[in-house]
């Protein structure tokens, strides 16, 4: 399927304050243009939950994106708190694709284990929280890369999907 609209969203409160520039939000959308898919949207913001959550509703509920990635803030500091904002705003969890990231990812690093990360659906938009650092967001999203269209097609109730399982 061509076409994947996405929205990301970088939540780290050094990349929001300017004190570091955010490459993991350009790492993510070159893989995903490299899909000839198209990125809608990009924003940096701080790790503060009310915040990450008004986003992810804004963008969920506008229809403009299939899927919204966050990267940044999965992990065990005390202002890591994305995966929090991201279940209090989606409807059905996904954790597969969680589960297929965590697994793909322990190949590599035991880090793996330190990734709170949850996937979950808001109405027709798949929101994916990914890991941080440019390398390991990208990593974590080519785990999942194979079965976003199949995934995007099902959220919008394209007949045409069932031909493909
Ligand atoms: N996944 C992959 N593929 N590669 C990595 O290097 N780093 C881990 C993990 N997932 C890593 C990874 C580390 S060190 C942490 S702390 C968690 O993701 C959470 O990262 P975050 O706090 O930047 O969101």
């Amino acid at each position: 399927m061509t076409g994947i609209r996405f929205g990301i969203l970088t939540l780290s409160d050094r990349s929001a304050r300017g004190e570091r520039p955010d490459a993991s939000g350009p790492a993510l959308a070159d893989l995903i243009r490299s899909q000839s898919w198209s990125v809608a949207r990009q924003l940096i913001l701080p790790d503060e939950g009310p915040a990450i959550r008004a986003a992810l509703i804004e963008w969920a509920d506008s229809g403009q994106f299939d899927v919204i990635l966050t990267t940044g803030g999965t992990g065990f500091a005390p202002r890591d708190v994305t995966p929090e904002a991201t279940s209090a705003v989606v409807e059905r969890s996904a954790p597969g694709l969680v589960e297929a990231m965590r697994a793909e990812s322990l190949k590599t690093t035991p880090h793996a284990m330190l990734s709170r990360a949850i996937a979950g659906i808001r109405g027709r938009t798949l929101i994916i929280n990914l890991p941080g650092s440019p390398k390991a967001a990208v990593e974590n999203l080519q785990s999942v890369l194979p079965v976003l269209s199949h995934a995007v097609q099902l959220l919008k109730d394209d007949p045409g999907s069932e031909s493909s399982h």
